[in-house]
């Protein structure tokens, strides 16, 4: 099997690698990335020059556009690029937090965002999410028991939409109740909204970012998803007292903005009018790959639950009994399949009943081969 030494991705060949949450190589538009960054080189040195603290006013502008066009549309002063969600993220720990702080994250959350927290030595404290998303009642009881301890938490990470691992979306009436707790208690959200472009039925709910009207919301945007992860290039909307700061602290005077190459080919993707049709073709075929994957479940594994997701990448699957799903991994993966124990996106080692799985990288029949393996591997366990 081998790790890759190039990319974070690696296959092993016998196994249908259900947990691993990236596009699927065939959709990278490599052919089109192969023009912009070839126009973009014609066209002049500022690629190779170090880039604007803020990053490129052109991928800016477009970027400003672009979200007028559903949200509410950000001036240049409330926007920067950033190295994709993940480097915001640290990028925001650095100004908003101190080691020993604490941050509210959800119950399931990405456990990657939560190794950037930790990385920072900040205090996870855990607010649960149900089917209608995060709960914003256990925010505000858990904002008033900080409180009696003399606390206030550095933020609230969160996302909102199409989350990871679950799926859901945080409904309407909570995001206004959320947002108005976050107001009363001087709160940073910080909404992670990465999967807002792969939505599959209906329109995505607005963003925390577009319904705020009191500044304590900071929106990270990603091309990860919707283009490529490896050209590390996304987008922050926040109050302009966020962008001021960030702009002006040593690492972007010092570096310029990150991924300025990157960024300046992604405006240049964006300009030739090439971002709309792909991300078309990206949702059609993520979506029969949903329907499959969700159909498959319960065709095979009736006795599991699931909710179809409107978008995003991933199915979150509970098993009708205590199966321990990371004890369950290893006889998975002798069937063929793997997926991400739930445990792991909880800080406190609870969610054993539960594994997500993408359905980002196969076709949609080896998605139901892959559901066919866990159902041999269940099979195999509960034997
Ligand atoms: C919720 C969430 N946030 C952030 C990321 C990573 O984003 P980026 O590639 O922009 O750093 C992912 C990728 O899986 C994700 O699911």
């Amino acid at each position: 099997v081998g790790l890759d030494q190039t990319t974070q991705l690696s296959l092993r060949p016998q196994i249908i690698e259900l947990g691993v949450g990236q596009p699927d190589p065939r959709l990278l538009p490599g052919d089109c990335m192969r023009a912009a960054t070839a126009a973009m080189l014609a066209a002049g040195w500022e690629p190779l020059a170090y880039g604007a603290n803020a990053g490129p006013e052109n991928l800016l502008s477009q970027l400003a556009l672009r979200i007028a066009q559903s949200e509410r549309e950000p001036s240049l002063s409330e926007m920067i690029v950033t190295g994709g969600n993940s480097q915001a993220l640290d990028e925001l720990c650095t100004l908003l937090a101190q080691p020993g702080d604490a941050v509210l994250v959800e119950a399931p959350s990405y456990n990657f965002a939560l190794q950037i927290l930790r990385d920072h030595r900040l205090q996870l404290v855990t607010v649960p999410v149900d089917e209608n998303g995060l709960v914003p009642d256990a925010v505000d009881d858990v904002l008033r028991t900080l409180h009696e301890k003399g606390t206030r938490p550095a933020f609230l990470y969160t996302i909102p939409t199409f989350h990871n691992p679950t799926g859901v979306s945080l409904t309407l009436p909570r995001r206004r109740q959320l947002l108005a707790i976050a107001a009363s208690n001087d709160l940073w959200v910080v909404e992670d909204d990465v999967y807002r472009d792969l939505v599959y039925s209906g329109s995505a709910p607005p963003s925390l970012w577009t319904l705020d009207d009191a500044e304590s919301v900071i929106r990270l945007g990603t091309f990860s998803k919707v283009l490529a992860p490896g050209v590390r290039v996304g987008w922050m909307t926040a109050p302009r007292k966020i962008i001021t700061q960030l702009v002006g602290g040593g690492l972007r005077m010092s570096g310029g903005g990150p991924s300025h190459f990157a960024a300046m080919a992604v405006a240049e993707f964006m300009a030739a009018k090439r971002f709309e049709p792909h991300i078309e073709h990206l949702r059609a075929s993520y979506c029969g790959r949903r329907d499959e994957l969700s159909a498959a479940l319960d065709d095979l594994i009736p006795e599991a639950q699931h909710q179809r997701p409107a978008g995003g990448y991933f199915v979150w699957v509970k098993l009708p009994r205590s199966f321990d799903t990371e004890e369950l991994l290893p006889i998975a993966e002798d069937a063929g399949v793997a997926y991400v124990p739930g445990q792991r996106f909880y800080t406190g080692g609870s969610g054993n009943r539960y594994l997500r799985l993408s359905f980002s990288m196969y076709s949609p029949q080896m998605l139901r081969d892959g559901v066919l393996r866990l159902r041999t591997a269940l099979d195999r366990a509960g034997a």
